[in-house]
């Protein structure tokens, strides 16, 4: 039975246009998605899922009295369409502890740097690659991994590396890590997850062969 993927998303959604360009190429193997999650109704993620035809809700933070009460909506929204893989594609508001639980090594995470590099509170969008500039590291990337209590500490299923270049801005080593990082590792992530190649053990996530 092929799985079904809600891809949650906060902003512009080029990640998940990455998913939909590589479902319609035939390379999520063994998946389907069929839900498309947003923090906000603003969100031009919605309008991408809706021009690929796939359905989109909003579960909004300000619409519930705590964190916890918004993430037990969301897991019940979840539970309802029958949802089997959740992909977090650039969503920015913090879930409670109930969403790893329902979800166990079956929520994906795409982070915009090589963790355990510029990772956990406060990194998220741009400020990663404010960080990463202003330490002075010479190669950054990004990285897939599975979604633990600890914030962007869960085992780490694909990483890859881009040069960062002497008159990088923030905004310029986005757009390099997204285009040849993010954008092909979060399609490979779910299709292997599709097709049940990822063992984990322990920390480590094994790539199972075809
Ligand atoms: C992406 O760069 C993603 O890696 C990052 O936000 C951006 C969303 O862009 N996510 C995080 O920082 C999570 N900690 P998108 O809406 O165009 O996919």
């Amino acid at each position: 039975m092929a799985k079904n993927i809600a891809v949650l998303v906060s902003g512009g959604g080029t990640n998940l246009q990455a998913l939909i360009d590589a479902q319609a190429r035939g390379e999520i193997v063994n998946g389907q998605i069929s839900a498309v999650i947003a923090s906000t109704p603003e969100a031009y993620a919605l309008e991408r899922a809706a021009k690929a035809g796939i359905s989109g809700y909003v579960v909004a933070r300000k619409d519930y009295p705590s964190s916890q009460a918004m993430t037990v909506a969301l897991v019940d929204k979840l539970h309802e369409l029958n949802i089997d893989l959740v992909v977090l594609a650039g969503f920015m508001t913090i879930l409670t502890g109930e969403m790893v639980q329902a979800y166990p090594n079956a929520i994906l995470n795409i982070h915009p740097a090589l963790i355990p590099s510029f990772a956990g509170p406060g990194c998220y969008g741009l400020h990663v690659h404010e960080k990463a500039l202003a330490y002075g590291v010479k190669l950054s990337g990004a990285t897939v991994h599975f979604v633990s209590e600890e914030c962007d500490g869960g085992p780490i299923v694909l990483q890859k590396a881009v040069d960062v270049l002497p008159d990088d801005t923030p905004e310029v080593l986005q757009r390099r890590i997204m285009e040849q990082c993010e954008w092909k590792l979060l399609p490979q992530a779910v299709s292997l997850f599709c097709q049940d190649r990822l063992k984990v053990e322990g920390r480590v996530v094994r790539i199972l062969p075809e």
